[in-house]
C-alpha cells in the first residue's frame, strides 16, 4: 500500500463508519491538503526505479499473525529506550525540513516543533536529522527525549559541533545516517550538493569518542555494516532504507532484521521505513527490533492537524499495538516473539499439508 493508493476519498466526502478522530480521517485530511498543493508524489520517493518502497511494503504485508486468544490478558505497551520510559516502542524517525510541510505553512510554531510536541504529548521519543543547532534546541524544548542523527558531513567541524550540541542540549542519543553520502536521491534527479561524504569505521570510532551519549548508526541494511557499527562502539543501529532515497532495490528492512539481530544480539536495534500501523510494529518487534521509527505518517498527521494530529495518530497506533498484543496473548512488550508469524510460502505449505491430510469423504 502506498500513500497514493490509499487516498480513497475525494474532497468533502468522509469515509463511512469512521469518526473525526480516526486514523483514516486524519490520514485522509493530511493527504487532501498535500494533494491540493500538488506534493503527494513527494510522499513516496525512491531512487531510480522507485522499486524499493513497494518491495519493502510488500514484504511487511506478506507476514501474517496467528492469534492466541485463550488465556489472553490486557496488554501494556510501555518500554524503555536509551534509559527513558516511553509509552510504546514507536518513535519519530529522523526528520529535518520537509518540502511538503514547508509549503503547507506558515507554521507557528515551526512544524518540526509541532511534531516534537505531539511526540512529547504521546509519551514517545523524537529523532532529529539535518537541522541547525538552534532548531535542535527548540525541538528539545518540546519535552520529548531526542535522538540527534547528524549527517555524514565532509567537514568534521560541523559533525563535531552537532555531536557536542546534542550532549549539551540533553539529547538521549546521537548518531549518523551513513547511507546518504550522495545525499538523498529522488527518482532520476541528480543527487544534491557534495557536502556529504563516505564514512569509515575509523571515522565512527572518532565520533563515538567525542560523546558520552549512546552512539547510533542509521541506514544499516546488512550484517556486514551492523558488525562494523558494533566494532566502532555504536550502542544502537537503525535498520532503514531512508524512504527509498539511498539505494535502488534496497532489501526489505524486515527481511534483513532477523539476521542482523542474530549477528549483533547485544545492540539496540531500531527500524524504520514503511511502517504505518500497529500490526506493522508488532512484526518488527517480533523479528528482533526494540523500537520502530515513523516519519511519513507523522508528516501526514502534522499536515492534517499539527501537534494534535501527531499526538492523536500516535495514540491510535498505541491502541492498535495494545489490542493486537492482547489478541496474540502477549501482556508485555518483552514477551513479543516470532512464533506467531506466518510467511506466505509457509502458510501455503501448512494449508496444503493440512488439506492433504483431510479425507474429504469422511468430513
Ligand atoms: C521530511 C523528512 C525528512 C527526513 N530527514 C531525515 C534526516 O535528516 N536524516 C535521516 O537520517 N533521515 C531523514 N528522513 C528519513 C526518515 O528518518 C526515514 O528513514 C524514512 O522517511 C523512512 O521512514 P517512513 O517510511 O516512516 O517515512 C527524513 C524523512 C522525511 C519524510
Amino acid at each position: 500500500m502506498t500513500w497514493v493508493q490509499s487516498a480513497r476519498i475525494e474532497e468533502g466526502h468522509n469515509m463511512p463508519g469512521t469518526t473525526k478522530d480516526s486514523y483514516q480521517e486524519i490520514v485522509e485530511e493530511g493527504l487532501l491538503k498535500i494533494r491540493r498543493i500538488g506534493m503527494e508524489p513527494y510522499l513516496d520517493l525512491g531512487a531510480e526505479s522507485g522499486s524499493q518502497n513497494q518491495i519493502n511494503r510488500a514484504f511487511i504485508d506478506s507476514i501474517m499473525l496467528e492469534t492466541r486468544l485463550l488465556g489472553s490478558v490486557p496488554s501494556v505497551t510501555q518500554t524503555e529506550l536509551f534509559g527513558r520510559r516511553i509509552t510504546f516502542p514507536i518513535i519519530g524517525a529522523a526528520l529535518c525540513d520537509s518540502r511538503i510541510l514547508a509549503r503547507l505553512g506558515p507554521w507557528e510554531p515551526h512544524y518540526l516543533e509541532q511534531i516534537a510536541g505531539g511526540l512529547a504529548d504521546a509519551g514517545s521519543m523524537m529523532s532529529v536529522g539535518d537541522v541547525s543547532v538552534d532548531q535542535l534546541a527548540r525541538i528539545v524544548e518540546q519535552g520529548a527525549p531526542v535522538i540527534h542523527i547528524v549527517k555524514p558531513y565532509k567537514d568534521d567541524k560541523i559533525v563535531l559541533e552537532h555531536l557536542r550540541a546534542a550532549e549539551s542540549l540533553g539529547c538521549v542519543a546521537v548518531g549518523m545516517d551513513v547511507d546518504v553520502f550522495f545525499k538523498e536521491k529522488a527518482w532520476d534527479e541528480e543527487p544534491g550538493p557534495a557536502f556529504l561524504t563516505h564514512k569509515s569505521t575509523d571515522d565512527l570510532v572518532r565520533y563515538k569518542a567525542e560523546t558520552r551519549l549512546p552512539f547510533v548508526v542509521k541506514g544499516i541494511l546488512s550484517v556486514h555494516d551492523a558488525r562494523l557499527a558494533q566494532e566502532a562502539g555504536a550502542a544502537a543501529i537503525v535498520i532503514s532504507l531512508h524512504g527509498g532515497e539511498a539505494i535502488d532495490y534496497a532489501v526489505p528492512v524486515l527481511g534483513v532484521l532477523p539476521e542482523i539481530r542474530r549477528a549483533v544480539p547485544d545492540m539496540t536495534i531500531l527500524v524504520d521505513s514503511g511502517f504505518r500501523r500497529g500490526t506493522d510494529v508488532i512484526k518488527a518487534l517480533a523479528l528482533g527490533a526494540q523500537g520502530v521509527g515513523m516519519a511519513t505518517l507523522l508528516l501526514i498527521a502534522c499536515s492534517a492537524r499539527g501537534r494534535e494530529g501527531v499526538r492523536r495518530i500516535l495514540e491510535i497506533l498505541g491502541m492498535e499495538l495494545q489490542r493486537t498484543m492482547s489478541l496474540i496473548g502477549w501482556s508485555t512488550i518483552s514477551q513479543i516473539d516470532p512464533s506467531v508469524l506466518r510467511f506466505i510460502p509457509e502458510l501455503e505449505r501448512s494449508v496444503m499439508t493440512a488439506a492433504r491430510e483431510i479425507s474429504w469423504s469422511e468430513a
